[in-house]
């Protein structure tokens, strides 16, 4: 059954911290006929809503809503709220991200096998020195969460010959990647990771699953790239695992608390590589023809990917 079958979709706009007028321009032009605009208190019913981290008071209020389209791949956010029952939650499948983050991860393991951050530093004071270069071997990546951003970092590690593991929920095959799954294989797969990149959804399963027991089943001096949610960090494990020199360092892009506060104690560890929450950033003109097509699919009646499952929180 179509879910909507009017030819003016009433779209409702609800982003958090986002310049809503672009979006709403690209959505009129994208979705032809739409009636698109900005959440407000007390305003018109629709059928379809755009968010990012809205308040609740947007779905207490909509109440007749035939789907909902999240623009960032991450619905934590939302798992947090009442939502409207029966209605699919659907999420960002890529969209121009899953390159970016697996730029972004790649130049930060990079940077830790080279030793670039102790080669800069030598260069600033004017030494000419020169590290004796590591074993790749010797320097396997395990990539958390085997979903579309983690496949495409675990292949993108690849090329660099990294030996590349994966860890996911269900079994799977990924080419030039070791996967590993479920919690019979949780202590194999950590124990032969010198560096974890963090791609898992932020759910009850997975809050604070980088820990002192997590972290310290690394190999010795390893790393940590987490690019998914602060919440899956305990940051003071970290630190400490830094100070023990368990840990040799960590590139983090998301935090307990964002911004990050100016007393965090992150601001001040040298080991650490800190970044505003920027790894894979929505690209509005891809996100807009995404949601687009799948909203004009859900009207013809067809099957869309990327809806979340409720359940699992994912
Ligand atoms: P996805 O396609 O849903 O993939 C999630 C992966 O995690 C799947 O492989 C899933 O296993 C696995 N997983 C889930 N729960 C697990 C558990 N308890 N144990 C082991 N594996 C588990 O998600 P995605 O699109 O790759 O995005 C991943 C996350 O990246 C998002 O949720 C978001 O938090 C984060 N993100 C961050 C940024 C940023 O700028 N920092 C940008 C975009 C996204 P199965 O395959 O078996 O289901
Ligand atoms: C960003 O963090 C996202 O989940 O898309």
């Amino acid at each position: 059954m179509p879910v909507h079958e009017s030819a003016q979709p009433r779209i409702a706009f609800c982003c958090a911290n986002t310049q809503p007028e672009p979006w709403l321009k690209g959505l009129r032009s994208a979705v032809p006929g739409a009636q698109v605009s900005v959440w407000e208190p007390g305003q018109a019913i629709a059928d379809y809503a755009v968010v990012w981290a809205p308040p609740q008071a947007f779905f207490d209020e909509q109440t007749q809503l035939k789907a909902i389209f999240n623009i960032g791949a991450g619905v934590d956010a939302l798992m947090r709220l009442r939502l409207p029952q029966g209605v699919p939650v659907v999420r960002l499948e890529d969209a121009g991200m899953a390159v970016q983050m697996a730029e972004y991860v790649c130049q930060s393991v990079i940077r830790f096998f080279r030793e670039l951050d102790v080669v800069e530093s030598s260069m600033r004071q004017a030494k000419w020195e020169l590290r004796k270069p590591r074993r790749r071997k010797e320097f396997p990546v395990g990539v958390l969460g085997l979903g579309v951003l983690g496949q495409r970092v675990a292949q993108a590690l690849s090329h660099f010959e990294f030996p590349v593991l994966g860890f996911s929920r269900s079994p799977k095959q990924v080419p030039g990647v070791q996967c590993f799954h479920g919690e019979s294989q949780w202590m194999d797969f950590l124990a032969r990771c010198r560096v974890l990149v963090n791609l898992l959804p932020l759910t009850t399963d997975t809050q604070g699953i980088l820990n002192r027991q997590t972290l310290s089943s690394l190999m010795p001096g390893a790393y940590l790239v987490n690019v998914a949610r602060g919440a899956h960090l305990v940051e003071q494990d970290l630190l400490d695992l830094i100070h023990s020199g368990h840990m040799a360092g960590a590139t983090l892009d998301v935090f307990c608390e964002e911004p990050l506060p100016p007393q965090h104690p992150f601001w001040h560890e040298p080991r650490l590589i800190l970044t505003p929450h920027t790894s894979a950033r929505t690209l509005r003109e891809d996100t807009i023809e995404q949601i687009a097509g799948k909203l004009a699919a859900l009207i013809k009646g067809e099957k869309i990917s990327g809806q979340v499952d409720l359940g699992a929180g994912y």
